[in-house]
């Protein structure tokens, strides 16, 4: 399949949304403009695709409206943009660059940045239950279940606790123990929650969640993992973020641990790993299978 195509247009969807969703500015302005300008800036909108490849794929068929759960989809990439935001912050990752313009605090000041991150994060959880489950068919028992899956992901029992321990384990010996905790945390639990909230807004069964579970478990390491290895041999004008920024900061990665073959080995184990949890789904799971290949080549 056309990974690269299928990719593009179902960034276009997501994309066309949160253009749509900023249109009409509120005040104060500045608050807008700082939270358009981070969400406009691109990137790969990865964890919206996920959920939308992972709906298509369990959706029981001709019943896939996949427009009618962008704007679920969509709330990851709030969440996620926000993440970036508070990541590039001084002190954080202290990172001038972002998705290849300048960090939000550098554009709109710290104090800005913060409240454009919590703003984004808040809005997701309204955007969420603001009662959309009826035109789009779906169960709100279903709607309630990703509210729950998404906070969890996003909060203290995942990727908040992950950029705790990231900070906390800054110039510390890397260890295996720490390390998986760290990447599990702050980016595999949040792309595990984009691919489960799509098969349950697909109405998907416990075994079907259970194998979409293993496959965003594998994905979302071997994600990490490749961006730790791509922060030492990618390009800064590719990347559109500062390469080198680990090694700067001392944090704990894959590479510093395991060394860069070691680390792309490791990545290539998960990947293999992610598409045999998905050998129970048939042909509409290719998406997702296309998806796993694409995240061992990526150079950004
Ligand atoms: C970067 O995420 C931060 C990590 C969790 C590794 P992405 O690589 O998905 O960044 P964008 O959204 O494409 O800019
Ligand atoms: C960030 O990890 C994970 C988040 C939750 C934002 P990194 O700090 O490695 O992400 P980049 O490299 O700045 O995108
Ligand atoms: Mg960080
Ligand atoms: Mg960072
Ligand atoms: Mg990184």
């Amino acid at each position: 399949m056309d990974i690269k195509n299928y990719l593009k247009d179902k960034k276009e969807l997501v994309d066309s949304f949160l253009e749509s969703y900023f249109a009409s500015p509120l005040t104060p302005k500045t608050l807008n403009d700082s939270m358009a300008y981070s969400l406009s800036a691109g990137g790969k909108r990865i964890r919206p695709v996920l959920c939308l490849a992972a709906y298509e794929a369990c959706a029981k068929d001709g019943n896939a409206k996949t427009e009618d759960i962008v704007p679920y989809a969509s709330s990851l990439e709030f969440i996620h943009t926000y993440s970036l935001i508070h990541d590039d912050l001084p002190a954080m990752d202290n990172d001038d660059l972002r998705r290849g313009k300048p960090t939000n605090h550098k554009v709109f000041g710290e104090g800005m940045a913060i409240l454009a991150g919590d703003g984004l994060l808040t809005e997701a959880f309204y955007m969420l239950s603001n009662n959309r489950q009826s035109a789009a068919g779906l169960h709100p028992e279903a709607v309630l279940k990703v509210i729950r899956e998404i906070a969890t992901a996003s909060g203290i029992h995942g990727m908040i606790g992950g950029q705790a321990q990231d900070l906390l384990s800054e110039d510390a010996e890397p260890d295996e123990e720490t390390l998986a905790f760290i990447h599990r945390h702050k980016t595999a639990a949040l792309l595990t929650a984009s691919v489960r909230s799509g098969g349950m807004l697909a109405g998907c069964g416990d075994e079907q969640l259970f194998r979409l579970t293993a496959y965003g478990e594998n994905i979302g390491l071997a994600f990490q993992v490749i961006d730790d290895i791509l922060d030492v041999e990618g390009e800064t004008e590719v990347l559109g973020k500062p390469k080198g920024s680990d090694e700067k900061k001392k944090k704990m990665t894959y590479p510093k641990l395991y060394g860069i073959e070691r680390s792309r080995e490791k990545a290539k184990e998960l990947i293999d790993g992610a598409i045999e949890a998905l050998n129970i789904f048939d042909e509409k799971a290719e998406p997702l299978r296309a998806i796993a290949r694409y995240m061992i080549e990526r150079k950004s």
